[in-house]
């Protein structure tokens, strides 16, 4: 167990200048690529909260991805696990207090869009933010004043990234809807995202996207298209199946993060 001073002073050491979140099964991604220099456990850094999905690790180690300097968080929390946004999106101010200038969301989803199929990787040139409960209003940086009137900007406002990520997975940009779950969704309400833009629908990484983005950071993220959503293929979805399906998608996750983070800069 590292203790977070300690976890400090090898950030200090390592200087990284980008953050990787690994979401449902998808830590694998980093095996092969990257190795750390120190790990954390997300119970013991303060203001960070341990996950309570299975498949989701929960710690933050900081080394080098195929030589590049970064933090990895291995894990995240979700809305629906009973946490406020403030929880939500502490890791990526935390990871945006240690000093990276770049950071790439990924996450499983649920595909819409007819070419995508469990296994393929889409990256994602927009949000719709779909989530209901207590609706995220914007993330004030340096004031209190609120940000209303200002457009919040989208996983897909670093822009020189996200080309790489399209030429690296193969596969056009898409929107990401966020919807709150934790539930899957309906078939109709499936349909109702197709005609409103989604291509592709998940629980996380919006707010997390324009947290980053409201304090600075260039935001990438890629979504690992575990099934195609409800409604759009034979059976029902399983917790389980998305998360076999991520496993084995996380070899050419790794291989795509790799083409951005060695020309983050
Ligand atoms: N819907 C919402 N979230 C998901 C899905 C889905 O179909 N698959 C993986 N995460």
């Amino acid at each position: 167990m590292t203790a977070f001073s300690d976890f400090r002073a090898a950030v200090a050491a390592v200087a990284p200048t980008a953050a990787a979140v690994f979401g449902s099964g998808l830590s694998g991604a980093a095996d092969g690529h990257f190795a750390a220099v120190a790990t954390i456990a997300y119970a013991d850094v303060p203001g960070l909260v341990p996950p309570t999905v299975a498949g989701h690790g929960g710690r933050l180690a900081v080394g080098h991805w195929d030589g590049v300097p970064v933090v990895a968080c291995f894990g995240r929390v979700h809305f629906y696990e009973g946490h406020g946004w403030d929880r939500v999106t502490a890791l990526v101010r935390m990871v945006a207090e240690l000093g990276v200038k770049t950071l790439l969301l990924t996450n499983a989803a649920g595909g819409i869009r007819d070419d995508l199929n469990p296994g393929d990787l889409m990256p994602i040139r927009g949000h719709l933010k779909l989530l209901d409960g207590q609706a995220w209003r914007g993330f004030a940086v340096g004031d209190d004043s609120g940000r209303e009137g200002e457009a919040p900007a989208e996983p897909g406002n670093a822009w020189r990234h996200l080309v790489v990520l399209e030429a690296a997975t193969g596969n056009p940009a898409g929107v990401y809807a966020a919807l709150t779950g934790p539930c899957y969704e309906t078939p109709a309400e499936i349909r109702a995202l197709r005609v409103m833009g989604a291509d592709a629908v998940g629980m996380s990484t919006a707010v997390e996207a324009e947290t980053a983005a409201a304090l600075g950071l260039a935001v990438a993220g890629v979504s690992c298209v575990t099934n195609k959503a409800a409604g759009l293929a034979a059976g029902t979805l399983s917790h389980h199946d998305v998360e076999a399906v991520a496993k084995r998608a996380v070899g050419r996750l790794g291989d795509t993060l790799t083409a951005v983070l060695t020309r983050a800069g």
